[in-house]
């Protein structure tokens, strides 16, 4: 299978770039941006993109690239960023755009000379995206500039003898009216892709190395009711059929019902299913503890724990498997982005583990890749497309101590939220409740209250890495508001979050 690679400068597109080039059946990685030549050679791929990123590429800490890099003989396509740290390092230089010079935001006209190989077929004027404030004030020599837009001379650069190609808009997110098509241009027709990336052929590989690397051993599967591990469950079933034993600890933290329809989605399944109540262990350790992080690293070692004492009571099993996925990866340090929070499920195994080996068979997926795959391998479409809940449960959307009263009001200020969209048929890609720790007064019938406050979050994305949060009727929020208020105990405030991501998160913690 041929491989792609990205190298990561910080960009918030990078993922999205990883998408895109899979989408071309391509299969590609993320790197961070400074990775040595001789790793790029080990992993041998069949050209190099460099993504954006937020700084100048002469401000004294902006990260760099193995200047090697231009002597591997592969093509690069450079993106933003990417674009000006490939002119520097080849000898052009790169400026801060004036105020009203040429820095762009935002859709610009942009014109391709349909002689250049990245264009050709392509329109001679589109709509580009553009987020720039440096430009290139002289090329590299051999480079020529081969797109323009009004305040920018060189939009596109490229010097095709040795297939170096910069764009200073991004070809990946969608207002880039040919994004996709240049894309494919570089890849195909420059790299010389053949697009043999698809789902099918990596659960065939994957079926098969899943067999060869576990042999005759047992293995312990998490699984959580989720989308990940659902599909990790019915990859390893497929690849070690009754070897695979999986194990639902149930942790208290779920949504309302949520636990009885995982124990109902696998019976009767050919699996080994071990439901466990864990509930109040998990309170237990979770008394007091008001810190996401700590709550995260409490709820990831207690997990652990959990899977150890059911292996040991299925005598031995000595893999563990994990429904990582590659944003998972990705977002807990994976690359050069910065790491916003530690997810529970990745991270290594503490070392007191009697687990001799972890598989993480999704590891190189994106979800939306994952769903994929479920649905190839027959998961029933109410699993596969479910939205995504956190490994960490409800624990992160009470603010402060997690206590069994709150996890109660939680469950059911959700359920009522979660209930009436469901039933207007909207669908937000995600949709949650959250128990604020904000208590406030109120008038109930002639009484007063000091009770506490729900937030509902629903949110757009396409890569929940940036969200926007969802535009509902407000008819149907008025109907959220009476219902809790009215059917949820210690509840008299209801507040919808109209805040994206960035600056916010999609959860509270
Ligand atoms: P944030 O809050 O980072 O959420 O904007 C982005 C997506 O990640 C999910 N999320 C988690 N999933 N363990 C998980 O398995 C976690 O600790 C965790 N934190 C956030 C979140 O629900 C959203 O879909």
């Amino acid at each position: 299978m041929q491989k792609f690679l990205i190298l990561d400068f910080g960009g918030q597109y990078a993922q999205l770039i990883a998408r895109r080039v899979r989408e071309c059946g391509v299969y590609c990685e993320l790197r961070p941006g400074g990775v040595s030549a001789a790793e790029i050679r080990a992993f041998a791929p069949i050209g190099i993109l460099l993504s954006g990123g937020p700084h100048s590429v002469y401000a004294p800490d902006a990260p760099d690239v193995d200047p090697e890099l231009f002597s591997l003989g592969l093509p690069v396509l450079g993106i933003c960023y990417g674009c000006q740290l490939m002119a520097q390092k080849l000898g052009g230089a790169v400026v801060p755009a004036r105020a009203d010079g040429a820095r762009e935001y935002g859709r610009t006209e942009t014109d391709f000379d349909t002689d250049c190989t990245l264009f050709r077929g392509l329109p001679e004027r589109s709509v580009t995206w553009m987020s720039h404030g440096d430009y290139l004030s002289a090329l590299p020599e051999g480079f020529r500039a081969v797109a323009r837009s009004a305040a920018c001379p060189s939009a596109a650069i490229c010097d095709e003898a040795r297939g170096f190609y910069g764009l200073q808009f991004h070809p990946e997110v969608r207002h880039t009216e040919q994004g996709t098509a240049l894309l494919r241009r570089f890849l195909f027709d420059i790299c010389g892709a053949t697009g043999d990336w698809s789902i099918a052929d990596f659960r065939t590989r994957t079926v098969a190395e899943l067999r060869e690397r576990i042999g005759e051993r047992r293995v312990l599967l998490a699984l959580s009711g989720g989308v990940d591990s659902a599909v990790c469950a019915a990859l390893l079933a497929e690849a070690v059929g009754e070897r695979l034993c999986c194990v639902f600890v149930d942790h208290g933290l779920l949504r309302k019902g949520e636990g009885d329809a995982v124990e109902a989605a696998f019976a009767g399944r050919d699996l080994r299913f071990v439901r466990v109540d864990a509930r109040g262990r998990f309170l237990r350790a979770l008394q007091r503890i008001a810190s996401p992080e700590r709550k995260r690293k409490i709820i990831g070692a207690e997990f652990i724990r959990v899977f150890e004492e059911e292996s040991r009571k299925l005598g031995t099993v000595e893999v563990l498997a994990q429904g990582t996925i590659y944003p998972d990866v990705i977002e807990s340090g994976g690359g050069a982005a910065a790491v916003i929070k530690s997810h529970h499920n990745v991270g290594g195994l503490p070392e007191q583990l009697r687990f001799r080996e972890l598989v993480e068979p999704l590891r190189a997926l994106f979800k939306d890749e994952v769903r994929a795959l479920g649905r190839e391998l027959g998961l029933p479409e109410a699993l596969v497309d479910r939205q995504p809940f956190p490994g960490p449960g409800l624990a992160i959307r009470i603010i402060g101590p997690v206590t069994a009263d709150k996890l109660e009001t939680l469950r059911e200020a959700d359920a009522i939220f979660r209930a009436e969209l469901e039933g207007a048929g909207l669908r937000p890609d995600q949709y949650f409740a959250v128990l604020t720790n904000l208590r406030s007064v109120g008038v109930m019938g002639d009484g007063r209250s000091y009770d506490r406050a729900v937030a509902l979050r629903a949110v757009q994305t396409e890569d929940f890495m940036t969200a926007d949060w969802t535009r509902l009727p407000h008819a149907l929020l008025d109907r959220v508001s009476t219902r809790i208020v009215n059917e949820v105990p210690g509840v008299n405030r209801v507040l919808y979050d109209i805040t994206s991501k960035p600056p916010a998160t999609v959860e509270y913690e």
